[in-house]
């Protein structure tokens, strides 16, 4: 067999013909037509016909009516054109086909649980369990393909801006990064984990302290989180770090690495700079941290308009602190009561008191002023329909966020084929979590904003953090921030978040001690591969841009992972299992 120097059966073009040669490949489609058979024959780089033709090759013909789809076999054959009229302009190979002399079955195949084709619905449970077969579809080799061109590009961009790439251990102790840390037990010593990274924060603000400079590294990154439609277990990142840098040195270098890939990759050329805006007016106006721009909807604050109305709802609302959003939906007016109660329905799944909308029922209880006031402010025309929203701000922000989206998507606004790159900076460096306590932000070695400081303790949700987020047609595709370097500062900030003396000194002593021998400022990035894959492939889901994914909950279904132990390794670790109580259903 002379595999490695076989050409390729998706590689064939008219430039081919008359050419003798050996191909190997998987059989996706026989037809026999009066005599000849065809067989479709399919390899990582496409799918070529081949022509079994019974006065020409007698005994090959004869082994092709053995032939069933996904059978691995050899060809011999010579390159011809095909007769004027039975080209195939679908395919990449269809002005040709090979003429076969010989045929060679080295494996039979089952019959697949699915159809080997990109257009035939399989159940995902199904390709994950069968996710060698799944590779096969065209589309899924093409996404990998995709993302490995995508990642050779990254390589050389990195290197060429002299960035040295360094390996950092799986086997670490935990970092935030705002996940459950996976813990592998160590069986040296008992009792004690190491935690696998969330990232290498930690490790590559160490590598700045250490002099090198400028790094990266394609890097693994585990976090034990509930999955969402763009969410992984083993994240893929390019980690970036930069000493002696600013936002700016780090924010150029980002623009000019998503513009080579783009160029490289896709044939495409993005301006930059990128538009910039902070977090505050990415919430007000469009109500998340990680705005789409390929429509234009804008959400406005009519709250001052609205202090004294006599729409009860809105009134209460603003006295009791909150505000009033709203948003315009071009054309809205003719939108059913059926729609309007879907979107009420959202709204309130998302936990707003309830959604209001003009011309509606609020009408009667605001006065022609208000409403002409609110009309103007969102800029609604007279076939325009404006939703309002009436809540405590991070409330509204978010049912709003939600609505414009829904908008967007109902009303076919996105414009579809752009790409909308831009930056969210600067952010907070503080954040409430879920049960209503201070967190952080980015995560909890971003510095603040210099101008800020005074506000640490005193009004800490309003310091500004020099962190920034790069958002591409909606999807956070990276992040980073200038970071901590000086260890009073570093220890001040663990302390708001909450951590007392000990903790701070076992859990980053050795962050803090290094800051001690000389540190440099420094600050970087990380952009997840796998986000950046499902913007680049236009995929909703992010399971089509890995090679073997988890489930939403956490598991292999092709390995059968996760799965219990032998009792013999647990008593090395000295780990005893304990049933799980059973959750009444
Ligand atoms: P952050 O946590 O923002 O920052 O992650 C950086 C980028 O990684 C991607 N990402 C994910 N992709 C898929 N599934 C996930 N569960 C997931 N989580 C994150 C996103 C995100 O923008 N150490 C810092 C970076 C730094 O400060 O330099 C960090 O990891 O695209």
């Amino acid at each position: 067999m002379s595999g490695f120097s076989a050409p390729h059966c998706g590689s064939l073009r008219p430039s081919d013909e008359g050419r003798e040669l050996e191909l190997y490949g998987w059989v996706a489609r026989r037809r026999d037509h009066g005599g000849l058979i065809f067989i479709d024959l399919r390899d990582r780089w496409g799918v070529v016909q081949v022509v079994f033709n019974p006065s020409h090759a007698t005994a090959a013909h004869e082994r092709a009516s053995d032939l069933r789809s996904e059978y691995v076999v050899r060809v011999g054959g010579k390159v011809a054109r095909r007769r004027s009229g039975a080209e195939n302009p679908r395919m990449p190979t269809g002005e040709v086909e090979v003429i076969a002399s010989d045929l060679e079955i080295i494996s039979i195949a089952k019959t697949p649980p699915f159809a080997i084709e990109d257009d035939v619905e399989a159940d995902e449970a199904l390709r994950l369990k069968y996710r060698y077969l799944d590779i096969r579809r065209p589309k899924m080799t093409h996404n990998l393909e995709l993302r490995h061109r995508v990642v050779q590009a990254i390589h050389r961009y990195m290197d060429a801006q002299d960035f040295m790439e360094v390996e950092t251990p799986m086997l670490l102790k935990g970092t935030p990064e705002g996940s459950r840390d996976f813990i592998v037990p160590s069986r040296l010593h008992p009792g004690e984990f190491f935690a696998l990274p969330q990232s290498p924060q930690q490790l590559k603000q160490l590598l700045m302290v250490a002099g090198i400079g400028r790094y990266y590294q394609i890097a693994r990154c585990l976090r034990d989180e509930d999955l969402r439609a763009d969410r992984v277990v083993e994240i893929t990142q390019l980690d970036v770090e930069m000493s002696f840098c600013t936002e700016e040195d780090v924010l150029a270098l980002i623009e000019g690495l998503w513009q080579k890939v783009w160029k490289d990759v896709l044939g495409i050329d993005i301006p930059t700079p990128f538009r910039r805006i902070d977090m505050q007016e990415a919430l007000l106006k469009y109500g998340t941290d990680k705005p789409d721009l390929r429509y234009d909807l804008e959400i406005t604050d009519v709250s001052d308009a609205l202090r004294e109305t006599g729409a009860t709802v809105l009134r209460s609302a603003l006295h009791s602190g909150g505000v009033v959003r709203c948003l315009a939906v071009p054309g809205g007016k003719d939108m059913s009561r059926r729609e309007l109660d879907e979107l009420a329905l959202l709204a309130t799944g998302a936990g707003a008191k309830g959604l209001a909308w003009m011309p509606g029922p609020l009408d009667r209880h605001l006065g022609e002023g208000e409403m002409s006031a609110i009309r103007s402010a969102v800029g609604a025309g007279a076939d325009d329909l404006v939703l309002i929203v009436a809540d405590r701000r991070r409330k509204a922000e978010t049912v709003m966020g939600l609505l414009r989206r829904e908008i967007a998507r109902r009303r076919k606004l996105v414009r579809h084929g752009e790409w909308n790159f831009l930056w969210v900076y600067p952010m907070y460096l503080f954040e409430e979590d879920d049960m209503g306590n201070l967190t952080y932000g980015h995560h909890p070695f971003t510095s603040p904003w210099p101008e800020d400081m005074p506000m640490l303790t005193s009004r800490p949700y309003e310091v500004r953090a020099r962190a920034y987020d790069c958002v591409l047609n909606g999807v956070e595709i990276s992040g980073g921030s200038i970071r901590i370097h000086d260890r009073e500062l570093q220890e001040r900030v663990f302390e708001i978040l909450g951590m007392d003396r000990d903790r701070i000194r076992s859990q980053f002593g050795h962050l803090l001690d290094a800051f001690e021998y000389g540190v440099p400022p420094h600050g970087g990035i990380a952009a997840g591969i796998d986000r950046l894959m499902m913007a680049i492939t236009e995929t909703e889901n992010i399971r089509d841009v890995v090679a073997f994914p988890k489930t939403q909950s956490h598991q292999d279904l092709m390995l059968g992972a996760p799965s219990p132990v032998d009792p013999k390794q647990l008593e090395e670790l000295h780990i005893r299992v304990v049933p799980a109580k059973k959750t009444p259903s």
